[in-house]
């Protein structure tokens, strides 16, 4: 099977050696602290790592199990069976599982191929908006600066709280940076997290929080009752890996490995898909989103495509109730090789083209 549901990094991205010696060089260096029970918000040293990152003090960091174990842990702490939540359309399917699991209302706001349009966002009382900027999941956009500050603005102006998750930021292979929301909201009103899955690997399961130091302690609260404390060994192996200075390097090489699959998957979409086919274009991240106005509704297409070994992820999947994006497909270049990537997207190309030609 060609896989471009798989939202990961290929095999070769993943530091098998240098992530071995850390963990060992972490352990000899504290290992009767890191192999006992502790604070249930992380290890306090990545703790204080990452509060200086974000300029923040301490007690408004939470180092999660992942950064969606702390989705989890906001959203039982912010939703009840009735709360409005609001998100972007589409946006991450596992997050609005949790959200309807939990009762909420979930409302969209309307995106573009420059992101969330701000000036859309529905008016009303909601608990928070929940939204990822850069290279999203799915669509692979990115929100432009003029609406980052725009979203931060409105923020303020509304008291909305904003929730930006923040994974693929760094998994950057061209173009330049651009600000978080909350940097540009002066850190207050919006709530950060971001994750060492993408950098890293998904396996450490090392997520952060940046919060109000009333709702980190909250959730802090939370992760005790849940788990009373995170694994340690995984979090002070990668705080020992961004010591020794491996995490920009591999940084580097990973993004390198995702590049080549990015063209890839860009160059064999425009080579077989039909003129009336649009899809995304990201400067970085895991996922390219591919619209087929004219094409079979994604969920047959996928049927067809996995008798031919291929597989990806249906776009009404990333919609609230599964109602929008019938003719969208979410792509992941991430994990699979360029060559059977040229191979699978040729695949799909040949089914769309078969099944335009059957409805003429
Ligand atoms: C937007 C987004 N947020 C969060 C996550 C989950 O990250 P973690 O592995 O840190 O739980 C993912 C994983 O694919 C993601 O795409």
């Amino acid at each position: 099977m060609i896989s471009f549901a798989r939202g990961v990094p290929a095999p070769e991205c993943l530091a098998v050696e240098e992530l071995a010696e850390c963990a060992r060089a972490a352990l000899e260096g504290d290992g009767r602290t890191i192999l006992s029970y502790g604070p249930g918000g992380g290890y306090g040293p990545l703790r204080e790592a990452l509060a200086e990152l974000h300029g923040v003090e301490a007690n408004r960091i939470v180092v999660t199990s992942g950064s969606l174990q702390g989705f989890a842990f906001l959203a039982e702490r912010l939703v009840h069976s009735g709360t409005r939540v609001l998100v972007e359309s589409p946006t991450y399917d596992r997050p609005l599982k949790i959200l309807a699991r939990l009762g909420a209302e979930i409302v969209t706001v309307p995106m573009d191929e420059d992101g969330l349009v701000p000036d859309e966002l529905p008016e009303g009382d909601f608990a928070f908006l929940y939204t990822i900027p850069t290279f999203q999941n799915p669509s692979g956009r990115t929100l432009s600066l003029e609406r980052r500050r725009r979203l931060a603005e409105i923020a303020r102006e509304r008291g909305l709280l904003v929730l930006e998750d923040d994974p693929y930021g760094l998994v950057r292979y061209d173009g330049e940076p651009l600000p978080s929301v909350f940097k540009l909201a002066g850190g207050e009103g919006v709530a950060y997290c971001s994750s060492f899955s993408k950098t890293v690997a998904p396996g450490v399961r090392v997520g952060w929080y940046v919060l109000p130091a009333e709702l980190a302690a909250e959730i802090e609260a939370l992760a005790v009752s849940t788990y009373i404390s995170p694994p340690y060994l995984s979090q002070a192996t990668v705080l020992e890996f961004l010591r020794r200075g491996n995490f920009e390097s591999n940084l580097e090489r990973v993004n390198g490995l995702l590049r080549e699959r990015r063209d890839a998957m860009l160059e064999a979409l425009a080579r077989v898909m039909p003129d009336d086919a649009i899809w995304t274009r990201p400067e970085g991240g895991y996922f390219v989103w591919l619209e087929l106005p004219s094409g079979p509704p994604a969920a047959e297409l996928l049927a067809e495509a996995e008798q031919a070994a291929v597989t990806f992820v249906k776009g009404s999947d990333f919609f609230p109730g599964g109602r929008g994006g019938e003719r969208a497909l979410r792509l992941a270049f991430s994990f699979v090789s360029p060559e059977e990537i040229a191979e699978g997207v040729s695949v799909l190309g040949s089914l769309v083209r078969a099944a335009a030609a059957a409805a003429l």
